[in-house]
């Protein structure tokens, strides 16, 4: 079983979708092992997407990141990672297949309702950026 991590993003947690983003992990066939609401600070958001630093977006990102709340997941299935970023869709909500959920929830690629974890690696990396071991209910 692999194990990836998932924002839903402050867009949708606004919006009112965290609850139909939830059910559908669930219904997608992932378990759930850690979830928490929480509001990213500034420190936070740009530790976190320290990758993009050099990318003409990196502030507007951060900035968008720290305008509400979101909730983090850490969720496992057989190939989770891909299966995840299956689900969420493209980047751009406007490149998204149907029914996925950034085609479903999201606002634009900024406010794109979820992020999801591109590699085995960095899922290890963002999941130990929210959640310790005894966070993490399997
Ligand atoms: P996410 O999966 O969270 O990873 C980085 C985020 O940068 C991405 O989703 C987008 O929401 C955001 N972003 C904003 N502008 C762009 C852009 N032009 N290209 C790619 N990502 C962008």
């Amino acid at each position: 079983m692999e194990r990836t991590f998932g924002i839903i993003k402050p867009d949708a947690v606004k919006n009112g979708f965290s609850g139909k983003i939830i059910d559908r992990i669930e219904s997608e066939g992932f378990k759930i092992i850690g979830m928490r609401k929480l509001s990213l600070s500034k420190a936070d958001a740009e530790k976190f997407y320290a990758v993009h630093k050099e990318r003409p977006f990196y502030g507007e990102l951060v900035a968008f990141m720290t305008t509400g709340p979101v909730v983090v997941l850490c969720m496992q299935k057989d190939n989770a990672v891909k299966a995840w970023r299956d689900l969420m869709g493209a980047t751009n909500p406007a490149d998204a297949d149907a029914n996925t959920l950034r085609k479903l929830y999201a606002e634009s690629i900024e406010a794109n309702a979820v992020h999801g974890s591109d590699s085995l690696e960095n899922a290890k990396i963002e999941i130990e950026f929210f959640f310790s071991d005894k966070d993490l209910v399997a």
